[in-house]
Order: C-alpha cells, then sequence, then structure tokens
C-alpha cells in the first residue's frame, strides 16, 4: 500500500522559518525521501493516481512542508499531456529575474494550505535558478511561465514564506491591462 507523505499544514511554525542550507551530498535517507515527493507529486496529476490515493494535485513541494527546514525544492511539471519533468534543487538560488511580471490567472494553491485563497500572485516571467543536485554537482535551469512561477512558489518557502502572503489586500486581482495573466 502506498504511503503518504505527511505535507504539514501552513499553521506549522516550520512553515514561517527561514531554512538553512542543506549539506552535500545529500544523505541516503534525503534522497529517499526526495523519491517518494517526486512519486507524489507525479501521482497527483495523474487523475486516475490522486483519485485512487486520495491525493490533492500540487507540482511542487519543498523540504519545510516536511518539517525539515532544509533549502531543497522538488519540483514536477506537466510540460505536455502526462508527460514530466523532474526538478531537484539544492540550496537554489534565484541568480537572474525578468523584469516583466505575471500571475497565474486562476490564483496559487499550496500542499499547505487547504483552503481556497483567491487573488493574483505577481511573480517574475522568468527567472534563472542555479543550484546543486544531490550529490552537490552545479546546476542551473532558466524557467518560464508556469514553471517560473513553480520555482519562486518553492522558494519562498525555504525563506518561511506563503503565497496568499504576495497577495495585494487592497487589490487582490489585477486585470489583463495591469499584469499578463497565465
Ligand atoms: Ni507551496
Amino acid at each position: 500500500m502506498y504511503k503518504k507523505l505527511n505535507i504539514l499544514e501552513d499553521s506549522d511554525k516550520h512553515l514561517r522559518m527561514i531554512s538553512k542550507d542543506a549539506k552535500l551530498p545529500l544523505s541516503d535517507e534525503y534522497k529517499k525521501t526526495i523519491e517518494h515527493i517526486i512519486d507524489e507529486l507525479t501521482y497527483s496529476q495523474i487523475e486516475e493516481l490522486a483519485k485512487k490515493y486520495d491525493l490533492r494535485p500540487g507540482m511542487g513541494l519543498a523540504f519545510p512542508q516536511l518539517g525539515i527546514n532544509e533549502r531543497i525544492i522538488v519540483i514536477v511539471h506537466e510540460y505536455e499531456d502526462g508527460k514530466f519533468n523532474n526538478y531537484v534543487v539544492v540550496n537554489p538560488k534565484i541568480v537572474s529575474e525578468s523584469s516583466e511580471m505575471i500571475a497565474a490567472e486562476a490564483g496559487e494553491g499550496c500542499l499547505s494550505v487547504n483552503r481556497e485563497v483567491e487573488g493574483h500572485v505577481k511573480r517574475h516571467a522568468r527567472v534563472t535558478v542555479e543550484g546543486f543536485d544531490v550529490d552537490g554537482n552545479p546546476i542551473k535551469f532558466r524557467a518560464r511561465e508556469e514553471l517560473s512561477i513553480a520555482f519562486q512558489h518553492e522558494i519562498d518557502h525555504l525563506n518561511g514564506i506563503l503565497f496568499y502572503d504576495r497577495i495585494d489586500k487592497n487589490k487582490p486581482f489585477y486585470t489583463e491591462d495591469e499584469l499578463r495573466l497565465i
């Protein structure tokens, strides 16, 4: 029987802490945890398996959401119907970002936030992220659109920031004229 990850809710203090750099190479235990996360994020995006295992769809998870305040993020991006790319970045840093901003039109969700939070989250349309793979080799990704949003969302988790912190309370929604909505 598949054993689900124990994902913390946003009321947990681990979600509000600044995480520290992870030591490289990662331990076998952490590597196993990462495989587990990749499996679960993948299953969650495949309707039949999501139903079977009772998973909420999600494309990213950061270690603090498991109560481990170390700088490790995992993204499983469905770039084409049923096709997924995995991104695992240890100690990620955004080294460049577009001045162009975007927002997900439907808003963002988070596996630690078990409710709808309405509003647009302003994000850079493109980012370049540098960091390390699980063995300590340097890696670099250029991300745009949805994937760019995912990187920014997950890296925020490492700094104790949740997506709704970035929703402007006075003006939660933008029009297409004000911001490109994807
Ligand atoms: Ni999240």
